[in-house]
């Protein structure tokens, strides 16, 4: 039998392994290595094996020896296992990786549409002026749309609204809201005067498109009711927004006209600083009626209520002949305003 082993034998195995581990190049590598040096035919087992035939003293002091470097091999193993497990990873997720913020051609920065920039400017004048921003549903009943606006059942007035109506409780009695004043009347009804809202919002009319209708279209409603309010405020109100909103050397005018829901009533048109004149709207003083429906007293308060278009408020301010073109969505088009 060959020479008993020594303690730097069993070092030397010990670092040998430690330095074939540490360095293994791939996982499949240290996994072979791995068996080779620490498995039972290797080295750091033979030595394992001969301990039995030695006297009790070298036995323990070598025993020792070979368990210390079992440990650290195999301490080296495990950390190198970590290593290359991790850079395997690495590399997967490398390969795998979706880059989300590719961009093949660069991006256009978009802007709002005419309609959107006309109504929140509309809006901002209005905040400007003191008036709250409230809204109302596009599918309405009948009552709100109609009938508490003092247009009851088989009035003629009704007749001039174009209504479309949805297929929802019994016939008749929801409508695509026709105008934006049935939010008069859900404003009046949920919260006491003063009151002093615009309520802008799409509408609806069974209309065939040309270049000053739309069937789809968006308006702005203003409502003021409060104590002592006068034909005088509504009609300053207007001015003071002409001015505001596009500047001075427009004026407006009130023309004498009939609406179901004010009394008395009258359309409201805008003058260019050419002298031409461009409608706008409707405006009036809130019927008591209507003040009642809302479960207001009109022995008490009185208002005053305007609605108009906000798509041509758009077309005029971007000067565009034909209100269709603001819906065909070409982008073409649309990206110059
Ligand atoms: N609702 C009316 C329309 O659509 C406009 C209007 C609003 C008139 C408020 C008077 C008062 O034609």
């Amino acid at each position: 039998m060959s020479e008993p082993p020594t303690i730097a034998d069993v070092r030397a195995a010990g670092d040998d392994a430690l330095a074939r581990l540490s360095a293994a190049p791939t996982l499949d590598e240290l996994r072979s290595l791995g068996s080779e040096l620490l498995g039972k035919r290797g080295a750091l087992a033979g030595f394992k094996q001969r301990l039995g035939s030695l006297d009790p003293d070298a036995r323990r002091t070598l025993g020792q020896a070979v368990n210390d470097a079992v440990a650290k091999a195999q301490a080296a193993h495990d950390r190198r296992h970590r290593e290359l497990a991790a850079d395997a990873r690495r590399v997967q997720l490398e390969a795998e990786r979706l880059d989300l913020t590719e961009v093949v051609i660069s991006p256009r920065r978009g802007h709002a549409h005419l309609v959107t920039q006309a109504w929140e400017r509309l809006e901002d004048v209005f905040v400007g002026m003191g008036f709250r921003v409230a809204e109302g549903p596009e599918v309405e009943t009948d009552f709100h749309n109609f009938e508490a606006l003092n247009m009851g059942v088989g009035h003629p007035a009704r007749s001039e609204f174009d209504t479309l109506f949805v297929d929802f409780g019994p016939p008749g009695s929801t409508v695509l809201r026709t105008h934006t004043s049935p939010v008069q009347i859900r404003v009046m009804q949920s919260q006491p005067p003063p009151i002093y809202i615009v309520a802008p919002g799409r509408v609806f009319r069974r209309d065939t498109p040309d270049a000053t209708h739309m069937p789809v279209f968006h308006q702005i409603e203003g409502l003021v009711v409060d104590r002592g309010i006068t034909f005088a405020d509504l009609a300053g109100t207007i001015q003071a927004f002409t001015e505001a909103f596009f500047g001075t050397g427009f004026s407006s005018r009130l023309r004498p006209s009939y609406f179901p829901f004010t009394e008395p009533s009258a359309e409201f048109d805008i003058q260019r600083p050419d002298g031409t004149w461009l409608e706008l709207g409707g405006c009036g003083m809130v019927h008591p009626n209507v003040l009642r429906a809302g479960g207001i007293d009109p022995e008490e308060f009185t208002g005053f209520a305007f609605g108009f278009g906000i798509d041509r408020f758009g077309k005029e301010w971007a000067g565009i002949d034909d209100l269709r073109e603001m819906f065909t969505n070409d982008i073409r088009f649309l990206e110059q305003f």
